[in-house]
């Protein structure tokens, strides 16, 4: 009997406390500015992918829903890099669940590429090691190349891959994510850089401040410093959604519940509470504050109106392998990453 060519991993979401956004003129998916996130748990994926002869094509499900063709084509192109590597021309099932409510509008491709290029890996039984396995999540969805690694991440203006920066436990900070709506974003991340570096007369000076952002943030991380890094944090954010909101047309994501929100936090703050807010593409508000205060953060954000769910989470583990036994729900983690204090 052939052996099956079979494949699960695991990886978390992430949420970029210096924000990268914007493509390298370099191509290949690298990015312009450099990015340092948190690896966060509460926010996984899981992917199983298997090799099969009687297939004339991927098929992709995702949360139980087949993806069409053309829905699949970033799945595919990922599949095809590491089919590369073999002689083999087999295409795949892919099934992926997010453990996060979907409706929740958050971004799934960090975790979701991540968890995707280390299962189709081991099927194909490449032996990738976690730089390979980055740089490959990378040029799929640069985000996603910080989700191979748990606790604080960074991935450097035009960098290949991630690297590891610390454990989560050197500054245990958790996030509190205020979704104010769900559903799909109007303008996906990719588009939308393309869209702010094209138009927007700031994206040029966006550029040239996000390494100083970057430095104060990673300074602030190593420090241990709440109060330089809440500054630097929302500095970031909004220096990013200005690019989106002073582009023609405007990318605007925010929503009347984002602005009341970021009004809340800044008010709380002056009034002691150690909160800093950050907001991807989309118009959710994620709150960062040290883990102790998070029951309290995460209180007051439910109490807010237009504030229909609200999320707890803490940082997380490393993209890992999964056993191939059982339903992928219940499969067991095996550690992948040697030396990861995360994992
Ligand atoms: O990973 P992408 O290419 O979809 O871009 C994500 C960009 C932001 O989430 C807005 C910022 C970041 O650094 O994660």
């Amino acid at each position: 009997m052939k052996p099956r060519l079979h494949g699960r991993a695991t990886a978390c979401a992430n949420i970029a406390l210096a924000k990268y956004w914007g493509k390298s003129p370099l191509g290949n998916n690298l990015t312009a500015t450099p990015s340092l996130s948190l690896t966060l748990d509460g926010l996984t994926t899981r992917t199983e992918v298997e090799f099969d002869a009687s297939l004339s094509a991927d098929r992709v499900v995702l949360n139980g829903v087949e993806l069409s063709r053309e829905e699949a084509t970033r799945v595919s192109a990922v599949l095809d890099k590491l089919r590369a590597r073999t002689p083999l021309t087999l295409f795949a099932h892919v099934r992926s669940l997010n453990t996060f409510p979907t409706a929740a509008g958050l971004a799934s491709s960090a975790s979701g590429f991540a968890a995707l290029v280390l299962a189709a890996s081991k099927a194909l039984d490449l032996g990738l090691d976690a730089p390979e396995v980055s740089r490959l999540a990378r040029e799929a969805s640069a985000s996603a190349a910080r989700s191979v690694y748990g606790g604080y991440v960074e991935l450097e203006r035009e960098a290949v891959a991630a690297t590891p920066l610390c454990s989560g436990a050197h500054f245990p900070l958790g996030m509190a994510v205020a979704v104010v709506e769900a559903g799909p974003k109007p303008v996906g991340s990719t588009s939308g850089m393309l869209h702010t570096a094209r138009t927007s007369p700031y994206y040029q000076t966006w550029v040239a401040h996000a390494p100083d952002v970057y430095s104060r943030v990673k300074r602030a991380v190593l420090e241990r410093d709440f109060a330089t890094l809440a500054d630097a944090v929302e500095h970031s954010a909004l220096l990013m959604h200005s690019t989106m909101i002073t582009s023609q047309p405007s990318v605007l994501y925010w929503k009347a519940g984002t602005v009341e929100l970021l009004h809340a936090i800044v008010t709380r703050r002056k009034q002691g509470h150690p909160e800093a807010f950050t907001m991807d593409a989309g118009p959710n508000v994620k709150v960062l504050t040290p883990l102790e205060h998070l029951p309290q953060t995460a209180e007051f954000l439910r109490s807010v109106p237009g504030v229909r769910q609200v999320l707890s989470v803490t940082p997380g583990r490393g993209a890992s392998l999964l056993s191939l036994d059982g339903p992928l729900e219940q499969a067991h983690e095996h550690p992948w990453l040697e030396g990861d204090p995360d994992s």
